[in-house]
């Protein structure tokens, strides 16, 4: 028999018990023998749940107890997060973890205290939820030199934008209703900022490299800028807009951002809408292959920890290889990164011409709009757009969306 304890007993944690006890003869079977949930730590009390014997409030309780093989953390944030899993890597006990926040901003030495101890820091629900991606890449993908990661690894702000898209709604209302269906938290900043994709593409850079990524490092631009006009004009283009996280691999080079960007219909992401997340991986062998699913909620997160509990049992007294080491990735300049642009202009047909002159060859479409147009231009360097832009005139530049047309 195999002891749990969960800490964090909130929508996750509970998803975890939830699954532990509904599955408890699937995750039996492919372990060998019985996992049962011992501990859940919380502050709070939870009267006629079904871990009510179970509940405990001290920390001290499961990491002294040598019956504990395999601590959950489903807390979020890093304190206390941070030092009761590291307390937990060092007394001994796997550890597995929904938290990206925790991971992006101490995986490093987690990963190097787990090493060391012999034991397993898994983090499979951190990055999509449900979806599989951090197991396929160290093992499914470990003969590949991965190329480029390029996910919509967001629910909420996917479902912001695709109500923009398909029902023509503003920026407020979406985010309004992505808040009243329980998507969005009350503070929505982490999602439409872009800062939950950034410390989620930082964990798959990390995985992809074999080096630590700093997320603060990764070039973020969330969603709050998009408006119902921008989807006017991606409409007559055939294009949608979606948040994307990235990085792109070339030799020594190393890109890694997140921004919205429009795309075509032909995009594989282009068909990921309202909350799902999905994951486009490319690998120099294996070419694209293209993750999708539920990147939130309950029980298709909880199933992701429970497969690292799962993975960790089946691994109690050996380290598996995953990971990153403590070297440092350098992340290239986002100026060095080339896109097409999508400028929306204040104007008529002399700003029209001032646009070609300045932009070279573009796109030029309008919404009937007497008082702006928008162009499309070719491909070209971040730094050598932001010249041109600055020799059109910043004032007259509503918007401006990186393309991948
Ligand atoms: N707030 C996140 C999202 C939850 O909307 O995708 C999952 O990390």
């Amino acid at each position: 028999m195999v002891q749990v304890a969960i800490m964090g007993y909130g929508t996750i944690g509970s998803g975890v018990a939830e699954i532990l006890e509904k599955n408890r003869d699937a995750v039996a079977a492919a372990v060998g023998e019985e996992v049962v949930l011992k501990y859940v730590l919380d502050l709070r009390e939870f009267p006629g749940s079904p871990v009510e014997d179970k509940l405990i409030h001290e920390f001290h309780i499961i990491e002294e107890d040598p019956e504990i093989d395999v601590v959950v953390e489903t807390m979020g944030g890093l304190n206390p997060s941070y030092p009761f899993v590291k307390a937990s890597l060092l007394a001994g006990k796997h550890v597995a973890t929904s938290n990206k926040a925790l991971v992006a901003a101490y995986g490093t030495e987690l990963l190097a205290i787990a090493r060391e101890k012999g034991v397993n820091f898994f983090f499979e629900a951190s990055v999509g939820g449900g979806i599989p991606i951090i197991r396929p890449l160290y093992r499914c993908l470990s003969g590949e030199k991965i190329e480029e990661i390029t996910g919509i690894l967001n629910g909420t702000t996917n479902y912001i934008l695709t109500k923009m898209d398909q029902e023509g709604a503003s920026f407020e209302d979406a985010l309004k209703e992505a808040q009243e269906l329980g998507y969005a938290e009350r503070n929505p900043e982490a999602d439409i900022e872009g800062y939950d994709s950034c410390r989620k593409i930082a964990i798959l850079t990390a995985m992809a490299t074999g080096h630590e990524v700093n997320f603060e490092d990764i070039y973020t631009e969330g969603i709050t800028k998009i408006t119902d006009v921008d989807f006017q004009y991606a409409e007559r283009l055939g294009a949608s807009i979606k948040l994307f996280g990235s990085s792109r691999m070339s030799g020594d080079e190393v890109h890694a951002w997140v921004a919205p960007v429009m795309i075509g219909r032909s995009h594989p992401l282009y068909a990921v809408s309202d909350v799902f997340n999905g994951i486009l991986v490319k690998g120099n062998m294996l070419g694209v292959s293209m993750f999708y699913g539920s990147g939130a909620g309950k029980l298709p997160t909880a199933s992701a920890v429970v497969a690292d509990i799962i993975e960790a049992v089946q691994n109690k007294h050996a380290n598996v290889k995953i990971g990153w080491d403590e070297k440092r990735l350098a992340i290239a300049d986002m100026g060095s990164a080339s896109w097409r642009y999508f400028v929306r202009i204040a104007g008529d047909k002399e700003q029209k011409e001032k646009a070609e002159n300045i932009f070279g060859h573009v796109e030029m479409m309008d919404t009937g709009d007497a008082e702006e147009f928008a162009i499309l231009t070719d491909e070209m360097r971040e730094t050598d757009f932001q010249k041109r832009a600055a020799a059109f005139g910043e004032d007259r530049i509503r918007q401006r969306i990186r393309a991948e047309l």
